[in-house]
């Protein structure tokens, strides 16, 4: 690992206008740097890179970061390649035995990044050795090559193999990964046994889980992958991202497919932009993250009827989530086929070819509904009303919703007014993505709240007693001190520096929205007077509440009970300040 205080030094020491400008030229305006946004596709600049505060942050599709997580989103560089190269630039050696995860690393609790690194390195060295497991691969078409790039594996028939590598098998560590499980008695062992292994990367290029296939075909589960744990959640991870984000950037387009399998063989083929699910339906999640990189999803599911049912299931997860600049199709694959029996039987082009004649969401919608519908009685037209209803519910996308609507209302002969009586939607909002953002982010800030930014802008400003603001219980003072802390260790920390060590601290929509208070802070202030301003005010309230729950607590109390000096204390707090 990295010591945290390594990477902090770094942000310091580099210009996120340097390492930006170098993939994506950027222009000054005021200042900020703008562009037009790497990661989604915009035609007016909404991506903007402030020197002073050392991150980007997009008012389009929201991508934020810092030099860091530009280049290991923009790049897609691992974060330790990420880390090596700024640190090249800013003439930094990386600490060296953070570098190399070494089996000397076998240390009692490991990180669980580290431990699923160990296995997987393990898994890898094992299907070189395993001339079964090699044999499958390459009868299923696979070679050398794309193995490797997956990072391919094979799990050993056996029941404690992974001892081999791990100097405390019983570590928590490897039990809190998924990779060991414990029987009735206690007794540990491992979860993956006789199994092809595809390593599951998140965001940053770390492994957070296995899935892992059976080689003979009678065992099952066919496949089984590791548990939920702190590091993996399925609902939220896409198989094959982390590769194919590039991809799926320069494609302008990402194919969402149901199998390990389906990306492993359309990459082999050179079809790049391909992620898959984790044997989960399509959440929100997942489009809200995809979305992030692109604006056109094509779902491509098996040509089966459970993959036309996950079709529809993906369908209506992703409604609620869209806007106007999405587009989503689908693709059908003959019955017998799923994406990777396709591209096999056919080539590339052919697969190509099929994804440019993906159905538009609109079609999908009207051929679904009339399949087994063909309109002829009234209540015919009713069936389809009652089941289209619930759809235009979940659309929020203002012109999708309208044309959806107007689309309906013809198939059905009826005229927009008649359609708007039958189905009532909520008035979709039309404003844009950009207004609302500005709206949300221009909302005064509470003097708490502007303090929290001033320091994070301003740390060297940051003193102990500042603690004393945050002793109240509220989300805000919770964030205050977390922003303290880094704040008083490293005063000369840059905001992109304390962000990042802010970022494994709090919730990722707590992060957005920082993110963008920040963007908006005016900067071209005098920090000094501005913190030590917030400073008093929010000391007088302090004070004041304090004082407040002083009095109501002698109040409450039995006149009685009280001391002098408390009923002298009651009767000057009940006195009105004398008018002058
Ligand atoms: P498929 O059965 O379509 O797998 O399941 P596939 O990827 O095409 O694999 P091959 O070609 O048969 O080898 C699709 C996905 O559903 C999940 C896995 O994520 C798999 O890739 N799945 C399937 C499970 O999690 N468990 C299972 O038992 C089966
Ligand atoms: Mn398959």
């Amino acid at each position: 690992m990295i010591p945290e205080s390594f990477i902090q030094e770094l942000l310091n020491r580099i210009d996120v206008v340097d390492v930006i400008d170098k993939s994506v030229p950027l222009k000054k305006a005021g200042s900020n740097y703008v562009a037009c946004c790497p990661f989604h596709q915009e035609k007016s600049p909404s991506f903007t890179v402030s020197p002073s505060k050392q991150f980007y942050h997009c008012f389009g599709c929201g991508a934020h970061g810092s030099a860091l997580s530009f280049l290991m989103e923009y790049q897609g560089m691992s974060f330790l390649d990420a880390v090596e190269d700024l640190a090249k630039s800013a003439g930094l050696t990386v600490p060296q035995d953070a570098v190399k995860i070494s089996p000397q690393a076998k240390e009692k609790n490991l990180a669980l990044a580290e431990v699923l690194l160990l296995a997987c390195e393990y898994y890898q060295t094992a299907l070189k050795k395993s001339g079964r497991a090699i044999e499958y691969l390459k009868k299923r078409g696979l070679t050398g090559q794309i193995a490797k790039t997956f990072q391919l594996g094979y799990a050993p028939e056996g029941w404690q193999n992974l001892e081999s590598i791990f100097k405390k098998y019983d570590d928590d560590a490897l039990y809190t990964a998924g990779l060991v499980l414990k029987n009735d008695q206690g007794k540990l062992y491992d979860r993956f046994r006789d199994r092809i292994m595809f390593p599951i990367h998140n965001m940053k290029g770390e492994i957070i889980g296995f899935g892992g296939r059976v080689i003979n075909p009678e065992d099952t589960p066919k496949y089984y992958n590791s548990p939920e744990t702190p590091l993996f959640l399925k609902s939220q991870e896409l198989y094959g991202l982390f590769a194919a984000r590039r991809s799926i950037r320069e494609k302008g387009c990402a194919l969402v497919v149901e199998g390990y399998m389906d990306v492993v063989g359309l990459a082999q083929f050179g079809v790049m932009n391909v992620v898959a699910t984790l044997g989960t339906a399509t959440s929100a999640f997942h489009i809200k993250k995809l979305m992030r990189q692109t604006d056109t999803i094509i779902f491509c599911f098996d040509g089966d009827l459970a993959g036309k049912a996950a079709a529809w299931r993906a369908m209506m997860n992703a409604l609620p989530s869209l806007t106007d600049k999405v587009v989503l199709k689908f693709l059908f694959l003959p019955e017998e086929h799923d994406p990777d029996s396709f591209i096999r039987a056919h080539n590339k082009e052919a697969f190509e070819l099929m994804m440019q004649d993906a159905m538009p969401l609109s079609q999908y919608l009207v051929q679904y509904l009339t399949e087994k519908n063909h309109l002829v009685t009234q209540e015919d037209k009713v069936k389809f009303l009652n089941e289209a209803e619930p759809i235009l519910k979940e659309i929020t996308a203002p012109k999708l919703s309208l044309l959806l609507r107007k689309r309906f209302a013809e198939i059905l002969h009826l005229n927009d007014q008649e359609m708007d009586q039958l189905i009532q939607v909520a008035q979709p909002q039309f404003q844009s993505h950009k207004a609302q953002m500005k709206t949300k982010a221009k909302l005064p800030l509470s003097m708490k709240r502007k303090f929290i930014l001033l320091l994070i802008l301003k740390p060297q400003f940051a003193i102990n007693e500042d603690l004393f603001l945050a002793q109240y219980d509220t989300y805000e003072d919770d964030l205050l001190k977390k922003v303290l802390e880094i704040a008083l260790n490293l005063p000369e920390s840059k905001p992109s520096s304390i962000l990042h060590g802010l970022k494994s601290k709090i919730d990722y929509s707590v992060m957005d929205l920082l993110q963008e208070e920040l963007t908006y802070f005016d900067d071209q202030i005098h920090f000094e007077s501005e913190i030590d301003g917030a400073r008093k005010m929010l000391l007088e309230q302090a004070k004041a509440s304090k004082t407040r729950a002083h009095f109501s607590a002698l109040k409450d109390k039995p006149l009685g009970s009280l001391t002098e000096e408390e009923k002298e204390h009651l009767k000057m707090l009940t006195q009105r300040p004398k008018k002058p």
